[in-house]
């Protein structure tokens, strides 16, 4: 029975993580948090990615065959919890414990005429791309085995997500910009069982269906007590901060290892 350690266990995936090993009766769950304290039936350490001692102490606690990595920052801290912190984590983990990290499609820049499979070289356009490029690579040095997971937006978390607050806000969605969003339970499940399986290397989990924001934006609107029609969106702005346009994931490896597909948002939300 794996003795598991969910490093970030406060985040929406972090949670998700939680619910799925407790409907698998998982009994070895520790869960980590670093701003915010989570509730009473959460065996849970503080961590800070910045520093040895508290990594140290959570890997003493909870003894894992198993460290999934779902922790990250994307203020002044990124360079050090996004991109460094992974690195700085599995130097504190025997090697007999396996190591998930948590990547992101943003690692690319979106310029690509055909979906992303996971040979493709990265090529992040921004801070946070870069960041998480980084881990990626400072991860397969310091451990081979490790299992990196790429993935997209997320929804459908407890409690709502970034998606579902920016549609209840009705911000402008952008019409030229294009991801695979995935439900946050889909890859909770795969990432418990691409780490149970010790699957090694990068992997590419995203939902089925490509959509640009306001498409997106426009299913999840019900979802949200929001009619779809009051949304607008229009191209990103000539003058923006770069953003990669088409991120398309291929995530058919995965799928074939798992024996599984990961649905996209368009099936799982409704066609409105
Ligand atoms: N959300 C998306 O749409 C999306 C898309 C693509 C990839 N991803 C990737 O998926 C993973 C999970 O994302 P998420 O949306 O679940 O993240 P999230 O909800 O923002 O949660 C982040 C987690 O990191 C913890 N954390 C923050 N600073 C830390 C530090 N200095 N040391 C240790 N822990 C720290 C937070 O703890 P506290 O809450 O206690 O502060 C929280 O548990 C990340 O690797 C992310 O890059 C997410």
């Amino acid at each position: 029975m794996t003795r598991l350690l969910v490093v970030g266990g406060t985040g929406l995936l972090g949670r998700a993580l939680l619910r799925e090993t407790a409907t698998r009766g998982i009994p070895d769950v520790v869960a980590t948090h670093h701003s915010t304290p989570p509730g009473r039936d959460v065996r849970s350490v503080r961590v800070d990615l910045t520093d040895d001692e508290s990594i140290a102490a959570a890997v003493a606690e909870a003894s894992p065959d198993l460290v999934i990595n779902a922790a990250y920052a994307k203020n002044d801290t990124m360079d050090a919890v996004t991109g460094a912190g992974p690195a700085r984590l599995a130097a504190h983990l025997s090697p007999a414990t396996h190591l998930v990290q948590l990547s992101t499609d943003i690692v690319f820049d979106g310029d690509q005429r055909r979906p992303y499979v996971e040979t493709d070289p990265v090529s992040p356009v921004n801070d946070y791309g870069r960041a998480k490029a980084h881990a990626e690579a400072a991860v397969a040095t310091a451990r081979p085995d490790a299992t990196i997971v790429r993935t997209s937006l997320l929804y459908g978390g407890d409690p709502p997500t970034v998606q579902e607050a920016l549609v209840r806000q009705g911000v402008r969605f952008f019409t030229d910009e294009v991801r695979c969003p995935l439900r946050v339970d889909v890859l909770a499940r795969a990432v418990l069982d691409l780490g149970e399986k010790r699957a090694e290397g990068r992997w590419h989990v995203a939902g089925a269906e490509a959509l640009d924001r306001l498409s997106f934006a426009r299913l999840l609107a019900p979802h949200c007590g929001v009619d779809p029609a009051t949304l607008d969106g229009g191209p990103v702005p000539a003058d923006s901060a770069p953003r990669p346009r088409r991120v398309e994931l291929d995530s058919s490896a995965a799928e074939r290892e798992l024996g599984y597909a990961f649905p996209g948002a368009r099936r799982l939300l409704g066609t409105s």
